[in-house]
């Protein structure tokens, strides 16, 4: 089946580079959030990246108002999910959310429509538990920034089909990215190794071992890292990064993956990182 019609679902950090890679590649898109004003902000931000990708000669202007018109904005999910070959979960990392989207979903979608979550730790199984079509439902994962990330995490639940994850691939594959197909365990391969690193950065400043910058410094010069674990964190969003590792923490039951206390008394003054202009560094 082809994938031609893709329904983006969260408007955020990840649903606007998903619906940027996607339109880019000929698809049509319609992104879907609660929230208005986050659609309108999601648009600009992929008009100015798309800028960027002409400023580089990456592609063409008429490229480029070619994608931003395949992109259409929905604020209400009942209607954004109707008439699409799939949908690209991509709300806030809580599980009890999730289940109630893909509860939604499962009823609007057409039937023929496969349910995908670019959920980073969640399991695609339990979600998929929710809906009437566990077949037809599997973990899409991009990373961030999605438009420019070489890698979707492919993660099939215990019910997912067989034509479901070659259709994620072969999309994946359309839309220049490489997909690496990985079962459901919490947080998958990426944030099962990536998210302790994180963590124990955090845990490095919470003790006075060394400034943010240093702790960058040293894993970007001495581990050869594109970007400290910390500035990192700041790009990921502090509050995923602990919803992750509070996945992480209750399923494999395993106090390795306890989040450091810093790390939630930065969550709770709301030091989100990039996108709320300050976490572990501050941003204009
Ligand atoms: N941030 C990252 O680096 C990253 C990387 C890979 C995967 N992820 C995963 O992607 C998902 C989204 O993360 P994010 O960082 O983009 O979050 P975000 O907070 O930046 O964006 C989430 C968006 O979902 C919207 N939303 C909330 N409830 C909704 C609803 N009921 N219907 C429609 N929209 C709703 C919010 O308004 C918000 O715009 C999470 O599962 C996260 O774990 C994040």
């Amino acid at each position: 089946m082809g994938i031609e019609r893709i329904a983006v679902v969260g408007g955020g950090t990840m649903g606007n580079g998903i619906a940027h890679v996607a339109a880019q590649h000929g698809k049509s898109v319609r992104l879907v959030d609660v929230s208005s004003e986050v659609l309108e902000r999601a648009v600009a931000t992929i008009a100015k990246n798309l800028d960027r990708q002409v400023r580089k000669e990456v592609l063409d202007e008429a490229a480029r108002d070619a994608t931003l018109e395949r992109i259409e904005t929905v604020n209400d999910l009942e209607a954004g999910a109707v008439g699409v070959d799939l949908v690209v979960e991509a709300v806030p990392e809580k599980a009890e959310l999730k289940y109630s989207i893909f509860e939604t979903l499962d009823r609007v979608a057409d039937e023929h429509a496969i349910l995908a979550s670019n959920t980073s730790s969640i399991s695609i199984t339990e979600i998929a538990a929710r809906t009437r079509r566990p077949e037809r439902v599997i973990g899409m994962h991009f990373m961030n920034p999605g438009q420019l990330m070489k890698l979707v995490e492919v993660i099939r639940g215990l019910a997912t089909s067989d034509d479901t994850t070659a259709a994620t691939v072969a999309l994946s594959e359309q839309l220049g990215k490489t997909p690496v197909e990985v079962n459901d365990f919490p947080g998958f391969v990426s944030n099962r190794v990536l998210m302790p690193m994180i963590n124990e950065a955090v845990f490095a400043l919470m003790e006075g071992v060394a400034e943010p910058e240093a702790i960058d410094t040293v894993m970007k010069l001495g581990m050869n890292h594109p970007m400290g674990p910390l500035a990192l964190a700041d790009l990921i969003g502090l509050d995923t990064c602990l919803n992750i590792l509070e996945v992480l923490h209750r399923e494999l039951g395993d106090d390795r993956y306890r989040p450091c206390p810093l790390l939630r008394k930065y969550v709770a003054a709301g030091w989100l990182g990039r996108k709320a202009g300050h976490g572990f560094y501050v941003y204009d």
